[in-house]
């Protein structure tokens, strides 16, 4: 048995944490250069390799640190890892090198003029990456980090101009799951990361929908399960003299306002009409968005009329041989007849439909559906996340009843 030495770099590692592993090379691999000869991962039911890329199981409540440690090494090498977040896979590289940040645009297809989230593992780095932190920022991190919450701030000139696409802004998150702000730790480095899809595609909620998109293109997944709060984080800018929400996700407007004096929502948050009649602050905003394959058509308003314009486009479609699918919620699949039927939750369980949208719009592709109708809910917490989502996915194409 050919024994590799492991480098000793990480923070974990200096402090004594790491556990010394019991472990054949297993994972070594021409088609791996970004691990190197540091890679050592045993059992084999922990990794599986597809098309080069290396997903490792980790545990979500107690991540294991020489796991995280495999995906540190990439990220210091210059590598792409994915891994979760409370909210969507991330597909992360260490933001303060461009040549690294340069490889996410290129494995997502990424436009090149929409920037990226930096997150960080430490409160503090905040004030490493941003040139000022106003007073209503500090409550926010207060009281929100770790958590679904981007601030856009400032920034200072420690970050490359890839990362935020030459802004004089930037956008930092501390995440609020263990893997990934072990794997910050580990790297030692802010980690740029924007969701681990295919641009324009759902955002991932599983480590499959990561493989799904990104096989392949980047150096490791790490698995922890199903992602806890299902939509984004959501996106304020602090630069304004009034706050605004650029995107609604994991924090509610209503819990912000209760933090902040004076807050409003930027016309693309409730995402009512296409973005390229407003005046774009976030630059991702413009850009099609969550779309599954199949064309989407979402119809709001009063609930009972709502079930009833859903049932007539269910019929005249499938009267077309469209094979169709409908997304609705618990209260209402009775009512319905279609090709491919599936539920986002209970109506009065907001968070659960938030945890469900993006994994159920991917599932409708794999059907291949050609149609999707699906039903809005109310904007009240975390439904105008999910319906601006849902909006951008219909690509604005809603009916009102
Ligand atoms: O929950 C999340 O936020 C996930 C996880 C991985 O943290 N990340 C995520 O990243 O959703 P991404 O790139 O898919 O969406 C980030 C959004 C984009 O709309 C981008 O345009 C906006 O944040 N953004 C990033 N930097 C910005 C900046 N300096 N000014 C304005 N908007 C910015
Ligand atoms: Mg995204």
């Amino acid at each position: 048995m050919k024994v590799y030495s492991i480098r000793f770099h990480s923070h974990a590692q200096l402090e004594g944490h790491i556990p010394r592993c019991n472990c054949v090379p297993g994972v070594l691999d021409k088609n791996l250069p970004i691990l190197g000869k540091t890679a050592r991962l045993e059992p084999k039911s922990v990794w599986k390799k597809v098309k080069g890329t290396l997903k490792i199981k980790v545990n979500p409540a107690k991540p294991q640190v020489d796991r995280i440690r495999i995906a540190a090494d990439a990220i210091k090498k210059g590598g792409l890892v994915a891994f979760p977040t409370e909210t969507v896979y991330g597909l992360g590289a260490d933001a303060l090198n461009p040549d690294a940040v340069a490889k996410i645009f290129t494995a997502k297809e990424r436009p090149a003029d929409n920037p990226i989230i930096v997150h960080i593992a430490d409160k503090k780095d905040v004030y490493r990456l941003a040139k000022n932190v106003p007073n209503g920022a500090k409550k926010l991190t207060a009281e929100f980090w770790p958590g679904p919450l981007t601030l856009i701030l400032k920034r200072s000139s420690l970050v490359p101009d890839i990362t935020v696409v030459g802004l004089d802004t930037i956008a930092v998150r501390m995440p609020n799951s263990k893997v990934a702000l072990a794997l910050i730790r580990e790297s030692g480095t802010p980690i740029a990361a924007p969701s681990a899809n295919r641009a324009g595609k759902p955002s991932p909620t599983t480590a499959q929908h990561v493989i799904d998109d990104l096989a392949g293109r980047i150096d490791v997944v790490l698995d922890g399960g199903s992602t806890k709060v299902g939509v984004e984080s959501t996106v304020i800018d602090m630069t304004t003299r009034i706050p605004r929400i650029l995107r609604p996700g994991g924090t509610s407007f209503e819990d912000l306002k209760k933090v902040l004096c004076k807050v409003r929502l930027h016309p693309a948050a409730t995402a009512e009409k296409g973005t390229w009649v407003l005046r774009v602050r976030a630059p991702g905003i413009k850009h099609r968005h969550y779309a599954p394959e199949a064309q989407l058509i979402l119809i709001e308003g009063k609930l009972d009329r709502v079930v009833k314009r859903v049932k007539e486009l269910t019929a005249v479609n499938m009267a077309d041989g469209k094979k169709v699918g409908i997304l609705a919620t618990d209260e209402t699949m009775s009512n319905y007849d279609a090709d491919v039927l599936k539920s986002l939750g209970s109506r009065s369980n907001v968070a659960v439909i938030a945890r469900n949208l993006f994994r159920l719009l991917r599932e409708f592709d794999k059907e291949k559906v050609d149609i999707i109708i699906a039903e809005g809910i109310p904007l009240k917490g975390m439904g105008l996340a999910v319906m601006n989502r849902l909006r951008r996915a219909a690509n604005f194409n809603i009916i009102r009843v």
